[in-house]
């Protein structure tokens, strides 16, 4: 996927979480860029119904963005996003949420998920949000400031913010037993390494992936007790969802042809207790 600007795998390199902006409402015209790429987005991979607003935020006199618990400074804009709950909502939303930030990165602007430090209640009346609907994530939209807040170089540091764990670790080759390198995986190394880099919620990097003959199969490493602390929400399936973005945004870039496709279980892979299957993606043969 190439947007406007350039090459997706350029966005996933840049992007970062901003949560220091300039008090400055957005131009008009890159308002309506945003407002135009939401309207056209494609149905997420299992077909959920996902939506997602532009709102603009009333910051008076105080640098806080309201409804954000103080952690946003300065923002006067945030997408808010919607799903309608269901078994493969969570991922549907990261993947499309993810395609929403990504473009804004195009744009030149910064951007925060928060799936947890947000008040729901208050985004909840700003979009009408139906009884049957829920905010899963919202994010700031905006001019990055020259500087970081104490807060936001806090929470940098406190997730570890920079940190990826290494490619062995999160990647196999047919089984758990084998790590892959880079170069050992072959046409898949680029659109794994884009996996590796995407956001995550406390920069958990939940996913595990295995490499196999039939296709490269995504599997959960669930962080204990997160499930409970937000229990509205499956924070953890909504990164698989965003890193599920990352792969096949990144393969159809580089003229990698596939698909999502989830099965009972992938085929010959033995599966340690810890870990979760969530979804393969098959190659176009
Ligand atoms: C699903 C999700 C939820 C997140 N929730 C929050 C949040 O509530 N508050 C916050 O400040 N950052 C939140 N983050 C941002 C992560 O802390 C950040 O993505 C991670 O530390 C990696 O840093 P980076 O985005 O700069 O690469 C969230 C990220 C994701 C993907």
């Amino acid at each position: 996927m190439t947007y406007d600007t350039e090459p997706v795998t350029e966005l996933i390199r840049r992007r970062k979480s901003w949560r220091s902006y300039r008090r400055e409402h957005l131009a008009d015209d890159l308002k309506d860029r945003i407002q135009g790429f939401i309207a056209s987005l494609d149905a997420p991979p299992f077909g959920s119904m996902v939506r997602f607003r532009l709102v603009d935020s009333p910051v008076p006199e105080k640098a806080r963005t309201p409804g954000t618990y103080g952690v946003i400074r300065g923002a006067r804009h945030t997408l808010v996003g919607i799903v309608r709950p269901s078994p493969a909502a969570w991922e549907d939303f990261g993947y499309s949420f993810e395609s929403v930030i990504l473009f804004c990165t195009g744009l030149g602007l910064g951007t925060c998920w928060m799936g947890g430090t947000f008040s729901r209640d208050y985004y909840g009346r700003a979009v009408d949000l139906a009884p049957d609907e829920v905010i899963p994530a919202v994010s700031p939209v905006g001019y990055i400031a020259g500087k970081r807040s104490i807060l936001d170089s806090l929470f940098v540091m406190g997730a570890g913010s920079r940190n990826r764990k290494p490619f062995a670790e999160l990647f196999f080759r047919d089984d758990f037993s084998t790590s892959l390198s880079p170069a050992g995986a072959g046409a898949y190394g680029q659109t794994l390494e884009m996996v590796r880099l995407a956001p995550s919620a406390s920069n958990r990097q939940p996913w595990r992936v295995v490499v196999t003959e039939t296709g490269v199969h995504f599997f959960l490493s669930r962080t204990p007790g997160y499930r409970r602390l937000f229990s509205q929400v499956d924070l953890q399936c909504i990164d698989m969802g965003i890193a599920m973005f990352h792969f096949s945004s990144a393969a159809s870039s580089l003229g990698i042809t596939g698909g999502w496709r989830r099965q009972e279980r992938p085929p010959g892979i033995g599966i340690p207790d810890a870990l979760e299957y969530r979804v393969s993606w098959v190659p176009q043969s």
